[in-house]
């Protein structure tokens, strides 16, 4: 069911599908929450799945110049207290990734398991930054070639042509949405903090998609990453890039089901 909050005098749009226990998804930069759509169809008879447009994407406003992960992250803690979900999985895609950092941070106690998919912890390096103010600037003055570009980069290289219709329909869907949410997003991740203190000290079940073809996200720190928290579980995947839901999602998904149904056994 497609619903809507009031917060902060504009709308946050969700879906919710199924009923059980609850399972919150948090989509990546340029997305919005269609693309959990196969995991939805996979997981609703089991779990209640809370998709999130993020401020700036999707059907949801935007709010201003940048959009913190703090921000996005309290966002996502007004949608499940209208949907009286006190606790859930939080599985985060890239950006969504950084958003659920962030949530944990600030709410530990409503977080019963952590996916990063295809993300990760670490905060922007100096160079990071800068590439980031280049983004902006590209973003701002040339909005539809910087999408045009940007999405087929996510995938393996081999993957690109296998799912061209994919591509082309996220470009269009990302081309539609406002350039200003583009911006804030951008401008929140580069003022992002480290999540490294935060995942060595919690108790709450890790688990990591890896693609070995993600141009996002380097292996090697991930795996560096993967070491820290005290429950840690991971797939890692060859011949997949940064978007594993449409690149493997026959391997990823039966993986993720079992580790939510040992957090909620
Ligand atoms: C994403 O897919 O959400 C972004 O690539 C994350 C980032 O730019 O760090």
């Amino acid at each position: 069911m497609e619903k809507q909050i009031k917060w902060n005098n504009k709308n946050i749009f969700y879906e919710v599908s199924g009923s059980g226990p609850a399972i919150v998804l948090i989509h990546g930069f340029l997305e919005n929450h269609h693309i959990w759509d196969e995991l939805i169809l996979q997981c609703k008879e089991k779990y209640k799945l809370i998709a999130i447009d993020l401020p700036g994407f999707g059907k949801s406003s935007v709010y201003g110049k940048v959009h913190t992960m703090e921000f996005m992250a309290d966002a996502v803690k007004a949608v499940m207290e209208n949907e009286n979900t006190e606790k859930g999985i939080l599985i985060g895609h890239s950006m969504g990734g950084y958003v659920t950092v962030a949530f944990t941070e600030k709410y530990q106690d409503a977080v019963s398991g952590i996916v990063f998919f295809h993300s990760q912890v670490a905060a922007d390096t100096p160079e990071g930054r800068e590439n980031r103010k280049r983004a902006i600037e590209i973003a701002i003055s040339q909005h539809a070639d910087y999408i045009t570009k940007f999405i087929p980069s996510l995938f393996a290289p081999e993957n690109i042509n296998k799912f061209s219709d994919r591509i082309s329909q996220l470009r269009k869907q990302s081309i539609e949405a406002p350039k200003e949410g583009v911006v804030a997003a951008l401008a929140g991740m580069a003022e992002r903090i480290d999540g490294k203190e935060l995942l060595k000290n919690i108790h709450i079940p890790v688990f990591f998609v890896v693609g070995k073809q993600d141009s996002r996200i380097s292996l090697d720190e991930i795996m560096r990453q993967m070491s820290l928290p005290k429950n840690t579980e991971a797939i890692i995947l060859d011949h997949v890039g940064h978007m594993g839901f449409i690149e493997a999602p026959e391997k990823i998904f039966p993986v993720l089901e079992s580790f939510c149904e040992r957090i909620y056994q």
